[in-house]
């Protein structure tokens, strides 16, 4: 941030009341220290598109409902535009001593175009400022952030043509316990991220209200219309009572869950194939330009970036932790705590969007290794479950099967056999009705092929499901 000394003189020469837009009643210059340790505008500067746009609308309300006339609104209008293509220019200097970018913004409208820039401030306080200016920008990071999760859902659904048919343990316990489709696995990950699209569809309701016109905590008795300024900036409603709004972040801090819950499943991504891609268990190669290598060891091929995938979950938690006891016992309504909300959410926004992007283009990228797979796929008797129900199906009790089936693996395990390698005599002398017919469902591809439910890992299923996703996420 470009700063200049408080005796920065006004290029238009409009004469200040004082420096600072409160010191009427102060006898006393702000200690410069004070300066340095209250200012936000280091980092909600990031909010100045947001922060002209609300102005506008604010200013156009005014001369709809009177308390500006038209040539004020216009003139207003002209200067703030002029003043947000500057900053997006990198032109525009903010100055710490103004504190935020609420300030410095009105400040640089008043030095542009004179006293009509001192009454845009009518009829609202930064109180409603800040928030109208943070859901703005929330709704953008959410739609943003959704857009980026659907790419990742799509590098899944993709996959599911690649490996159509290919069977990979499935784990509980990090223990081979039945098999299951690749496609399945992917479609997990779709669901898991269609639910935290829909947490921040959901949220996003709640963040789109417009705080505006609440003032500072009680309202104003300028007459304002806050429906046109709701309209005027897409929100869907009004925050109903004005100590309300001053007072809350419950939006930001639901943003910040939502966005904890999606770095939460990347880190859950990440942990699994960083496994699968080891030399023990050599289920996936991770595309190179998403690793890196050791500084020491010349064979390495690292997976960084999952690891800090994983790692900056940290983080991303943290700041929901940070943002929880922030708001914890402030009473109502706005108290100046609440300037701490920015960076946490910002940073949880910034690092979720960067996972998403790199995510995608290792959901892409790697490979699985087929052969790998395969050659260890009957070890683990993932197939021991579907026997059981085989059993079941004959009309024998869960419990009683399933005492059966165990007693087969044990001896099984002592032989160093497979089920579908035991002879059919054995399989009869455990039980009379397990005859030839278990050759039927032995083996993870019967196994699979004998699944049915809703849900389940059958191929039909599977494949139903992997058609609905690809009408859901367009690409057919
Ligand atoms: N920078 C402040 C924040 O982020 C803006 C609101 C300040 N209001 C006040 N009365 N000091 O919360």
């Amino acid at each position: 941030m470009k700063g200049l000394p408080s005796s920065y003189p006004c290029p238009l020469g409009v004469k200040f009341v004082s420096q600072k837009p409160w010191s009427g009643v102060f006898d006393a210059q702000t200690d410069p220290r004070v300066e340095k340790f209250s200012e936000s505008v280091s980092f909600d500067a990031r909010l100045y598109a947001q922060d002209v746009a609300g102005s506008i609308a604010h200013a156009q309300m005014l001369g709809s409902t009177g308390v500006l006339e038209a040539a004020e609104v216009e003139q207003i209008v002209a200067g703030l535009t002029a003043i947000r293509e500057e900053i997006a220019a990198g032109t525009f200097v903010f100055r710490q001593e103004l504190e935020d970018v609420h300030m410095n913004i009105e400040r640089a409208l008043i030095e542009r175009i004179g006293d009509v820039g001192r009454k845009l401030h009518t009829g609202r306080s930064r109180n409603d400022q800040v928030s109208t200016d943070f859901r703005l920008w929330i709704r953008d990071a959410i739609d943003h952030t959704d857009g980026l999760l659907a790419a990742v859902q799509r590098a899944f659904v993709s996959r599911c043509g690649r490996d159509e048919g290919v069977i990979v343990p499935g784990y509980t316990h990090m223990q081979r316990a039945q098999p299951v489709l690749a496609n399945h696995y992917w479609l997990a990950y779709t669901e898991k991220f269609q639910r935290d699209r829909q947490r921040l569809a959901d949220c996003r309701r709640r963040v789109n209200q417009l705080p505006l016109g609440t003032a500072a905590l009680a309202g104003t008795t300028v007459p304002i219309d806050r429906h046109r300024v709701a309209a005027e900036l897409g929100f869907e409603g009004l925050v109903a009572n004005s100590l309300d709004s001053s007072s809350d972040r419950d939006f930001a801090i639901e943003f910040a869950f939502a966005l904890t819950l999606v770095a939460e499943h990347l880190s859950t991504l990440a942990e699994e194939w960083i496994l699968w891609s080891t030399v023990e268990f050599r289920f996936l190669r991770l595309p190179q330009a998403y690793c890196t290598g050791s500084s020491i060891m010349p064979q390495k091929i690292n997976p960084d970036v999952l690891e800090l995938i994983r790692g900056k979950t940290a983080r991303v938690v943290g700041n929901l932790q940070a943002l929880l006891v922030l708001v914890k016992g402030l009473p109502l309504a706005y108290n100046r705590d609440l300037q701490e909300d920015k960076e946490r959410v910002f940073d949880s926004a910034d690092t979720v969007q960067a996972c998403l992007e790199l995510a995608a283009g290792i959901v892409a990228g790697a490979e699985l290794n087929r052969e790998a797979i395969a050659e260890r796929l009957e070890a683990g008797y993932l197939d021991a479950t579907t026997l059981m129900e085989h059993l079941i199906a004959k009309g024998v009790p869960q419990r009683t099967a399933h005492e059966i089936i165990g007693k087969l693996v044990g001896s099984a395990m002592k032989q160093g056999k497979s089920l579908a390698e035991l002879p059919v005599a054995e399989f009869t002398a455990a039980h009379a009705a397990l005859d030839e017919s278990v050759y039927e469902v032995l083996g993870c591809e019967r196994a699979i092929a004998a699944f049915v439910s809703e849900g389940s890992t059958a191929p039909a299923r599977v494949a139903e499901q992997v058609a609905a996703w690809r009408g859901r996420l367009g690409m057919d």
